[in-house]
């Protein structure tokens, strides 16, 4: 049995009569940039946030750095974010000329570890981005109270986690600005490129809207500005699939806690955690290895019996080679749980059109490795537990 990655073209195939219709709508309106789909699209993620604004942007790098940019960050200014992030949240500071402060995650939920923000705080730090990593919220009660106790700006990175919640907040509510991507892998994601932000904030809100376009509102009058636009076609894509997103996100559910049950017992790896009262929507379902060598072995044991496995993401930031390529960075403290994430990470299969059959048989597939292995597991600590569990983790 082969079990893919994604599954991009089943979804197609699923939708293929709504996603068509809407592509058919814009190629016939003629209006293909800055179009109706695309205002159409903006009011529908607005109101799924229930945000004031939504503006549809070219990727959800350009989100970030746009986001920075409306809020006046940018050289000789500190921005907090996860070591153990996709790059482009790193990537994103930088194109905006701020220094990166890459600080650890909290070893049960991988993501940022609130108690490790307060310590990396000076007087140049203007702004937190929070990773909403794998699809589980990051802890945005407490962010947003450490924020406002050191005056600071609050950017969600929630590319990986439409659709999710914390106990008592949604996504977009405690902060100054929410930016997700639509690239074709994510949870809501169309057959390209492509990005948002959403706002609260009237003056974030009219500040990108006029970045992204030329630093132009009306035609022929410009300023300062770039072009990143979401096109209507992908506008259109979006719309139809948005109206599934909440049934994408619980069948995402669904088959992380078949896997979950299916692995209980296991003793050469760690299962991913949803904590009490949270929404995780499982853009990845991420298992940590005892040891990286495990990791490695894991893998290719998947892949030579072709179940699609991937690591998210197994080079922390820092240690890319070149880092920081000339540009402002900083690590505070020790990162042992991102570096211990890096190295032990391992991505099973999640898409919503899984079948029970194809979990059943990564399932199978893994609890055998573990079998085999299982001696070595259960003899060592694993790197994953090394880092010493933070009060918001317990
Ligand atoms: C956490 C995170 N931030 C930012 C991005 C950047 O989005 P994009 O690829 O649309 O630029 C991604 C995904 O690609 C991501 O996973």
């Amino acid at each position: 049995m082969k079990v893919e990655f994604y599954g991009h073209v089943r979804q197609y195939q699923n939708l293929k009569k709504e996603i068509d219709a809407n592509i058919n709508e814009v190629l016939l309106s003629g209006a293909y940039v800055m179009g109706p789909m695309l205002k159409r699209f903006e009011a529908e993620l607005a109101a799924y946030h229930g945000t004031k604004y939504a503006i549809g942007l070219g990727d959800g790098t350009d989100a970030i750095w746009l986001a920075l940019m409306a809020l006046d960050i940018g050289p000789g200014d500190e921005v907090i974010t996860n070591a153990n992030t996709f790059f482009a949240t790193a990537e994103a500071i930088w194109i905006a000329g701020a220094t990166a402060v890459l600080v650890d995650c909290c070893p049960k939920t991988k993501c940022i570890c609130p108690e490790k923000i307060e310590a990396a705080i000076t007087p140049k730090t203007k702004a937190i981005i929070p990773v909403h990593l794998y699809g589980q919220c990051a802890d945005m009660v407490a962010i947003s109270k450490l924020a406002k106790k050191h005056k600071l700006k609050v950017i969600e990175d929630n590319a990986q986690a439409i659709g999710a919640a914390g106990p008592n907040f949604k996504i977009g509510q405690l902060s100054d600005a929410a930016t997700t991507s639509f690239i074709i892998q994510k949870n809501l994601g169309t057959f390209g490129d492509s990005g948002a932000l959403v706002t609260n904030d009237p003056a974030i809100d009219a500040t990108v809207r006029r970045l992204r376009n030329h630093g132009s509102t009306a035609r022929n009058v410009h300023s300062y500005g770039f072009n990143s636009r979401l096109d209507d076609i992908h506008a259109g894509i979006l719309s139809a699939k948005l109206k599934k997103i909440d049934n994408y996100n619980d069948l995402r559910r669904k088959w992380a806690a078949r896997y979950t049950k299916g692995l209980q017992g296991c003793t050469t790896f760690d299962l991913p955690v949803e904590l009490p009262g949270y929404r995780h929507v499982f853009h990845l379902y991420v298992i940590e290895t005892k040891t990286p060598e495990m990791r490695d072995q894991l893998v290719k044991h998947l892949v030579d019996n072709g179940v699609d496995a991937k690591t998210h993401y197994s080079i922390a930031i820092h240690k890319q080679a070149g880092y920081p390529w000339g540009k402002q960075a900083r690590v505070v403290g020790n990162v042992t749980n991102a570096e211990a994430n890096a190295a032990c990470c391992v991505s099973l299969p999640m898409f919503p059109e899984l079948t029970a059959q194809e979990v059943d048989y990564v399932i199978a597939q893994v609890k055998a490795w573990d079998k085999a292995n299982a001696a070595k597991g259960s003899a060592k600590l694993g790197a994953a537990r090394c880092g010493k569990v933070c009060k918001c983790c317990k």
